[in-house]
């Protein structure tokens, strides 16, 4: 993202985990406008009307339920008005094989959010107030894609 948006764009990296942060820091040091902060995205954010797109990547089926909404409203705000959304993650809606493979990795991994399964991402995404809300399978359906507009 640093590489498209360039010299003159700027791009933020949030994880909780101070270990994260360090590494992509790390990673990443040739690059300029590339900011990272050990920061809980449930936890309010400083940023309204701010970005032109945010990116989450396997974040939000780790978070419990409350915080997975708290995280979609806040970058609704954060985001200016033409701007989206892309979600990455584990495809909550999953059946038949697919959840079989699923279910014992989040009963070994991710016990408390096993609710993710009944979160229903896209009706939430549309509360929230976004709009053209798409998404695409990836690998039979066990991850998705999803793009979201804030107008
Ligand atoms: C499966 S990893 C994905 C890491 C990275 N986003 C990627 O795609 O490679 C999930 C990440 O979510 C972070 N995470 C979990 N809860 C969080 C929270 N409340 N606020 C910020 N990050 C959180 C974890 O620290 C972890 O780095």
């Amino acid at each position: 993202m640093a590489h498209i948006v360039g010299k003159d764009g700027e791009v933020l990296g949030m994880d909780i985990s101070r270990q994260m942060v360090e590494v992509a820091k790390d990673r990443h040091r040739e690059l300029e406008g590339l900011i990272f902060l050990k920061k809980d995205v449930t936890q309010p954010w400083d940023y309204q009307s701010h970005f032109d797109g945010i990116f989450t990547s396997f974040a939000l089926h780790e978070l419990p339920e409350a915080g997975r909404l708290a995280v979609l409203e806040q970058s609704y705000r954060a985001l200016r008005e033409r701007g989206r959304m892309v979600i990455a993650d584990f495809n909550p809606q999953i059946s038949g094989i697919g959840k079989n493979i699923l279910l014992p990795f989040f009963k070994l991994f991710e016990r408390e959010n096993l609710n993710f399964f009944s979160f229903d991402q896209n009706e939430i995404l549309r509360k929230t107030g976004f709009k053209r809300i798409r998404t695409f399978p990836v690998l039979g359906s066990l991850f998705r894609i999803t793009l979201a507009h804030k107008s």
